[in-house]
């Protein structure tokens, strides 16, 4: 059910974020709604936290936590991309929007693996 939860949030912020970007580049008028600026913080609130609730349901921390270390750590890196994605235009932009995308397959594979990977 957690789960469920986690992954649901995982899809609405990666759907919602490619929406983002494509608004950034043809529509960067409307990025400036209330509501867009909102949800973002809120989705990915709800995903860190329904992920720091599985990581006690599962009782990771006693097993091997190095994981979800890395997926909390690669998950800032992401979001840091996404708004340098947003933020920056012309090639700069395209770079980090490829950027983001390895590093959310990246954290979706540790997800799947339960364990970090050094190269792809
Ligand atoms: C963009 C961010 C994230 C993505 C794409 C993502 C993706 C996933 C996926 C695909 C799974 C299912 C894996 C499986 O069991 O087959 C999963 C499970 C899980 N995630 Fe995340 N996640 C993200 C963020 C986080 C964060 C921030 C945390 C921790 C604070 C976290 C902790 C967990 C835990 C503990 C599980 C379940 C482990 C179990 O099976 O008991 N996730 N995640």
């Amino acid at each position: 059910m957690l789960k469920h939860i986690h992954l649901l949030f995982v899809l609405l912020v990666t759907v919602t974020y490619l929406y983002r970007v494509y608004l950034a580049e043809r529509q960067p008028e409307k990025l400036q709604q209330k509501w867009l600026k909102l949800a973002p913080h809120a989705l990915a609130g709800i995903l860190l936290l329904s992920g720091i609730a599985l990581t006690f349901q599962g009782d990771w921390f006693n097993i091997a936590y190095g994981w979800i270390v890395a997926k909390l750590l690669l998950m800032l890196v992401f979001i840091a991309l996404g708004l340098l994605t947003i933020k920056s235009q012309g090639s700069l932009r395209w770079k980090a929007f490829a950027g983001s995308l390895a590093v959310l397959f990246l954290i979706a594979k540790i997800a799947v693996a339960k364990q970090v990977f050094f190269f792809v």
